[in-house]
């Protein structure tokens, strides 16, 4: 690595997120994903291009050709700063912010250049994650039975005051059916696993658990969030056929073994950020009132293990003499100016 980010840059990040969820809000219910997502992608690139960064792309909206939206190997930054992997996600939950549901979020993270796990072509992994206390007490080639008795003696509880999530998917009817077998509650998500791998490490949201198969990029954003609170991750890279299978051992992934949250990124120094787009247990949503809006974000540094709750006002006419980004969707200056 060529110079450590010494800087709080999770700062800087909160910035980046609070930009895509604000323009990302505007979509809330429409059922327009497409829009939602490029919307995000927008707000979010020209925020991290402000940033004293020589960031690189490693886990972003898939290959250039595919996605020409904050692409995988996209340069970002001023390219003066430290030299970074950056893990973006405009929007987890776009099929949540399209129907107006809970918990959609933008997260973005940043740690030093080589240490994030690139997945490639593996789109799911199997995960288990949890937050400070049960950190050490799982193990993924353990049944899930033992799990969640394993959390339980820790947290001191028995097992059925334990809450897991789980994505809603077919794939997951054994591991439900398994769960609801022990008595744990659970909270059965359609979408948003990054989300719900954060809330194991809050304790106000009172999720003690994220089991199941969900994303690979949402998994190492995941970790990425978990260093920084504390927290634990194991997955495990579910290929989904034998041609993810071979792609997968051409690129050297380790498919049999579990890997830690060290093997998803091996670093130190991550900064993380997460502002909420719709309301949810981690965040709450955008708030607009015509002549700005309110954000609440958190943001975290591994090194220090702070995290930071913030809500920010922002003021459209202030904003709008500085930024092209079009926060008030065009309306502008027609509004009263004040903040209520
Ligand atoms: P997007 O918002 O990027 O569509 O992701 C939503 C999500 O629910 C993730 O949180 C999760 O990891 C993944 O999709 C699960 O994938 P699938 O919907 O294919 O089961």
């Amino acid at each position: 690595m060529d110079e450590i980010p010494t800087r709080n840059l999770a700062l800087e990040l909160a910035r980046v997120t609070e930009s895509a969820a604000m323009v990302a809000g505007r979509f809330m219910g429409r059922g327009d994903k497409e829009a939602s997502d490029q919307a995000a992608v927008d707000g979010m690139r020209y925020m991290l291009n402000t940033i004293d960064i020589d960031g690189v792309v490693v886990i972003g909206e898939g290959e250039k050709d595919e996605a020409p939206m904050l692409y995988n190997g996209e340069q970002l930054g001023t390219g003066k700063g430290p030299k970074v992997d950056i893990a973006v996600d405009p929007i987890d939950g776009t099929r949540l912010l399209s129907f107006g549901r809970a918990n959609s979020i933008s997260t973005v993270a940043l740690s030093n250049r080589g240490s994030m796990l690139d997945p490639g072509p593996i789109v799911y992994m199997y995960k288990i994650a949890v937050g400070p206390q049960a950190r050490g007490h799982i193990d993924l080639d353990a049944p899930v039975e033992d799990n969640l008795k394993a959390i339980a003696r820790v947290k001191g509880c028995d097992i059925d005051d334990l809450t897991a999530v789980i994505l809603d998917r077919p794939r997951h009817e054994e591991l439900i059916a398994k769960v609801r077998e022990h008595g744990v509650r659970i909270r059965l998500i359609t979408d948003g696993d990054v989300a719900g791998a954060l809330m194991t490490a809050w304790p106000e949201s009172g999720i003690d658990i994220l089991i199941g198969i969900g994303g690979s990029p949402e998994g190492v954003l995941s970790a990425c969030a978990l260093k920084c609170m504390n927290g634990e991750i194991q997955v495990r890279l579910y290929p989904r056929n034998e041609e993810e299978k071979k792609l997968a051992k051409k690129r050297g992934l380790p498919l049999d073994k579990v890997l830690g949250i060290d093997d998803l990124v091996n670093s130190d120094d991550i900064f993380f950020s997460v502002t909420g787009i719709t309301d949810g247990e981690l965040v709450n949503g955008i708030k607009y009132f015509g002549t700005g809006c309110r954000t609440h974000s958190l943001v975290m540094r591994s090194r220090t293990g702070t995290v930071r709750e913030i809500i920010a006002t922002h003021r459209w006419d202030k904003l709008m003499a500085l930024s092209t980004i079009e926060y008030d969707m065009g309306d502008y200056p027609e509004r009263s100016s004040g903040v209520p």
